[in-house]
């Protein structure tokens, strides 16, 4: 079954300078598309991930499908209703079925309050019961019951990533959006989290949205992964077919960038060529300056993503790089 459906997701920046000094220096507006035209599906119980070099739109389409952001075009459903169009009582109730973590666990933590009450917060706002709810949570995550009386402060970077988790748990969420969830953490810490998370999915029979610019991260933790290029979506596959067979020259670029986990003795690729101006994109495919098997018509037209075997891919010349 079909959790989230994004169709044509689109969200365009006004990044120009204020008013007046516009009008003064006889400025245009500028205008960024962050986001542009991005369609796809996550299955219940399945985890999707995103992934792309910084700036290519991931937080924005992760921002679209909590509603903490409004699409300048196309729809996110959830459960089949349109976030947008949701009447009230059906905003509280899909609102609660998804829940957000973001990179940094420090920020994302009222350092004044204890433990106990950052988990139980959203739950006691709607009038929920909270009686040793943190403290049943903390175990699920690893963490113990005495923790809920400390404060943040008390913990490590790890262990405050699982409170995070943790309160996105206390409101039993279906849908997690995971942003970058783990990438300031150290690496074997990271490792630790991630297996939690995947723990917790089999639990709870959750979903997650994972946000990652690094692929080797999801490789193991996914289900389909999508690959973003300056807001669109370019390729998208399984991460078998992904890695044993990237039909794109960027996702292919990508993989030979990533840092193997299990990995010495392989020469890393670092990225090359630089991520172009989002204000001003290239014309045709956005990845032409960049790739290495551009032809004539990479410049003048922009290929569709197009159903490739199991997967989707928008490249003229798809595959012709393996
Ligand atoms: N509120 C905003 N106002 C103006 N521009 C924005 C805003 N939010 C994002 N952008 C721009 O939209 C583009 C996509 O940003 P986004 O944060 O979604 O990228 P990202 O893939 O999450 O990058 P990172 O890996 O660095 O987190 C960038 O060019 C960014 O500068
Ligand atoms: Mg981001």
């Amino acid at each position: 079954m079909t959790l989230v459906s994004i169709k044509n997701l689109t969200r365009v920046f006004d990044v120009s300078k204020p008013w007046l000094n516009r009008v003064i220096e006889r400025l245009p507006k500028r205008m960024l598309t962050a986001v542009s035209d991005v369609s796809f599906d996550i299955e219940e119980r399945s985890v999707y991930a995103l992934v792309g070099e910084s700036g290519s739109g991931k937080s924005t389409i992760g921002k679209m499908v909590v509603g903490l952001l409004k699409p300048t075009e196309g729809t996110v459903e959830i459960d089949g209703t349109d976030l947008m169009k949701a009447s009230g009582s059906e905003i509280d109730r899909i609102r609660s079925d998804i829940q957000m973590i973001f990179q940094d666990p420090f920020a994302s933590l009222n350092p004044r309050w204890k433990v106990r009450n950052i988990i139980t917060e959203p739950v006691a706002a709607r009038g929920g019961d909270t009686k040793g709810l943190a403290e049943k949570l903390l175990e699920q995550v690893g963490l113990s019951a005495q923790d809920a009386g400390k404060f943040p402060h008390e913990f490590s970077g790890g262990q405050r990533q699982r409170i995070c988790v943790a309160r996105a748990l206390a409101s039993e969420p279906r849908l997690i959006v995971c942003d970058e969830p783990t990438s300031a953490l150290d690496v074997s810490v990271q490792a630790q989290v991630l297996n939690l998370m995947s723990d917790l999915r089999d639990e709870f029979g959750l979903t997650y949205l994972f946000i990652s610019h690094d692929l080797t991260v999801v490789q193991h933790m996914a289900d389909r992964i999508g690959v973003l290029y300056l807001g669109r979506l370019v390729e998208e596959a399984t991460p078998d077919e992904l890695f044993s067979n990237p039909q794109h020259p960027y996702t292919k670029m990508l993989i030979e960038a990533a840092p193997k986990m299990d990995g010495y003795g392989r020469e890393v690729t670092p990225p090359q060529g630089e991520i172009p101006d989002p204000i001003n994109p290239p014309t045709g495919c956005a990845y032409h300056p960049r790739c290495p098997i551009a032809i004539a018509r990479c410049s003048a037209e922009r290929p569709p993503l197009a159903t490739k075997g199991k997967g989707r891919v928008a490249c003229f010349r798809a595959g012709e790089m393996t």
